[in-house]
C-alpha cells in the first residue's frame, strides 16, 4: 500500500460524504477531515495502532475515521452504529473508494459487547455522541464498552470539560490515559441546542491503554 502523507489523507476525507440529515438525539455531528486526519496520522506513525490491525469504530456514523484508518493499511476496520441512514453513507462511501478492507455493523454501541467480541481488536477509534442533555454519560459508555473489546489502545475524543470526570474513571478503572492533544472542533449550527449558529467547542484526544 501507498504510503500516505497527512495532508493526502486529509484531501481524501474531505471527499468522504457525511450525514445528510444530522439526528439531534443521536448527536451526529461528523468529525471534520482535518482532525480525522490529525488523529488518525498520529495513531499511525507515533503508535503504530494502525496498520494491519484488527480496529473497531464506535458511533462510525459515515465513516470518515474508519475510512481514513482503511486507507492507513488497517487489517480491517468494523464500524458500529445505531442509525441505517447514516450506514447507507457509510457504504456508498466505502464503495466509492474501492475498499475491501472495511465492515460495518448496525446495533446499538451501549448493548456491547457481548462475550465474543471481548477483547478481540487490536485498536478502538472513536469520535463518540458527547452526552448532552439527551443522552448524559453516553461518552462513558462507549468508553468503557471501547475498552472492554479493545486489547492495545483505545483513541477517542472528548470535551476538555470532562476532563477531570475522565481521569477520575480511569483511576477507578485503572486505566492508563494520555491526552495526546487539545483541539477545536466545531459544532455545526444545524445542532440548534446551542445558542449561537456554528459553535467551537473543545475537545480532548485521548489515548487509553486498557488493562
Ligand atoms: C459524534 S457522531 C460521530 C460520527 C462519526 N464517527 C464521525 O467521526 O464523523 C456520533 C455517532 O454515534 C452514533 N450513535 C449515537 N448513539 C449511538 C448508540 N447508542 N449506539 C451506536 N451508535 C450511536 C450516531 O449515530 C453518530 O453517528
Amino acid at each position: 500500500m501507498k504510503k500516505l502523507k497527512r495532508k493526502e489523507l486529509e484531501s481524501y476525507l474531505q471527499q468522504v460524504d457525511g450525514f445528510e440529515n444530522p439526528k439531534l438525539v443521536l448527536e451526529q455531528y461528523p468529525t471534520r477531515p482535518h482532525i480525522a486526519a490529525c488523529m488518525l496520522y498520529t495513531i499511525h506513525t507515533t503508535y503504530d495502532d494502525i496498520e494491519d490491525k484488527l480496529i473497531a469504530d464506535l458511533g462510525c456514523g459515515c465513516g470518515v475515521l474508519s475510512i481514513g484508518a482503511a486507507m492507513l493499511g488497517a487489517g480491517l476496520c468494523v464500524g458500529f452504529d445505531l442509525d441505517e441512514d447514516a450506514l447507507e453513507i457509510f457504504k456508498a462511501n466505502v464503495e466509492e473508494f474501492e475498499l475491501t478492507n472495511v465492515d460495518m455493523i448496525q446495533c446499538n454501541v451501549c448493548s456491547l459487547p457481548s462475550d465474543k467480541m471481548l477483547k478481540r481488536f487490536d485498536t478502538v477509534i472513536m469520535n463518540p455522541p458527547f452526552g448532552t442533555k439527551y443522552n448524559k454519560g453516553l461518552d462513558m459508555t462507549f468508553l468503557k464498552t471501547a475498552l472492554q473489546i479493545a486489547r492495545e489502545a483505545v483513541y477517542s475524543l472528548h470535551k476538555t470539560s470532562t476532563r477531570e470526570h475522565i481521569q477520575k474513571k480511569a483511576e477507578e478503572w485503572k486505566i492508563k490515559m494520555e491526552v495526546i492533544a487539545e483541539l477545536r472542533y466545531d459544532l455545526p449550527a444545524s445542532f440548534k441546542f446551542h445558542k449561537k449558529k456554528s459553535v467551537d467547542i473543545e475537545v480532548d484526544f485521548i489515548r487509553f491503554s486498557p488493562g
